[in-house]
């Protein structure tokens, strides 16, 4: 009798979660196979304004022990303070899931983290670092697509064909190698770009934008180099 009422109960109180659950969400996925391991394939370190979506999604692939790329593996992203869509879904045929980012409202470094079971228990693990652009940032992006791309990344794109090959050695660098950017001082970038190479000893073929650009442009444009700096830019300790 009490068993009766007990599971009357239950049924009572499960039935009507149940039905809300399943009209609202879609049924949980579960795995169908286990990787050995997740590789990123596309889409990280892109720089966006805050709160926007970035321009590619991010995929990654699951791969079995032997390397081969795994359908059916249920893959799921977190990461704080973005908007992943969707959280998680299963590899398609060729191993790969695409999931679109938004990105917070704080300018700065995020990351998603992409798992994926594994055989044996735990999960193979991917981190994945995007960046917020604040305001002025982002006026450093525009500015830099506009005038310094075109020299500064060596990939072409449908808009814009890279200048890279038609130059001579000293090359410029990227504006996200922080390996060399890095340990140039704010003041220096400054000097650079709005006198041109030769005021720092470089090349004379990186033009002086003194005339082309205002100081408030150019000072967005190393707030962007920065921002876009791998590995990350630590600025100088303050003196007191
Ligand atoms: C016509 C090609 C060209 C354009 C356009 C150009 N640069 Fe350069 N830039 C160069 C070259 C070449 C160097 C390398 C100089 C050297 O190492 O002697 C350079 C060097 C630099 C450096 C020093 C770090 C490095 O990469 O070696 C900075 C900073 C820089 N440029 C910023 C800019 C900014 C900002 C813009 C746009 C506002 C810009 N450049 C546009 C050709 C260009």
């Amino acid at each position: 009798m009490r068993c009766l009422r007990v599971a009357c109960l239950t049924f009572l109180l499960i039935v009507p979660l149940g039905c809300t659950k399943r009209s609202n969400l879609n049924p949980p996925l579960s795995s169908k196979v286990y990787g050995a391991q997740i590789v990123l394939v596309s889409g990280d370190k892109q720089a966006a304004g805050v709160g926007s979506k970035l321009a590619d999604p991010v995929v990654v692939q699951v791969n079995g022990a032997d390397g081969s790329a795994l359908a059916g593996a249920l893959v799921s992203f977190h990461g704080e303070g973005l908007v992943l869509t969707p959280a998680e879904a299963l590899s398609d045929a060729s191993g790969q899931v695409s999931v679109s980012v938004q990105l917070g409202g704080i300018p700065g470094g995020y990351e998603l983290v992409a798992d994926a079971p594994k055989a044996g228990g735990g999960s193979t693990t991917i981190n994945v670092r995007e960046i917020a652009l604040g305001y002025q940032e982002k006026v450093g992006k525009e500015v830099s697509y506009k005038y310094c791309t075109t020299c500064h990344d060596p990939e072409s794109t449908p808009e814009r064909v890279s200048n890279l090959d038609n130059l001579t050695p000293p090359l410029p660098h990227q504006f996200t190698d922080g390996n060399t950017l890095n340990s140039m001082s704010d003041a220096d970038l400054i000097k650079v770009i709005a006198d041109g190479g030769p005021a720092l000893g470089k090349s004379p073929q990186t033009p002086a934008y003194r005339n082309t650009l205002t100081q408030a442009q150019i000072k967005a444009v190393v707030a962007y180099i920065r921002a876009v700096a791998d590995p990350p830019y630590q600025p100088p300790a303050t003196k007191h």
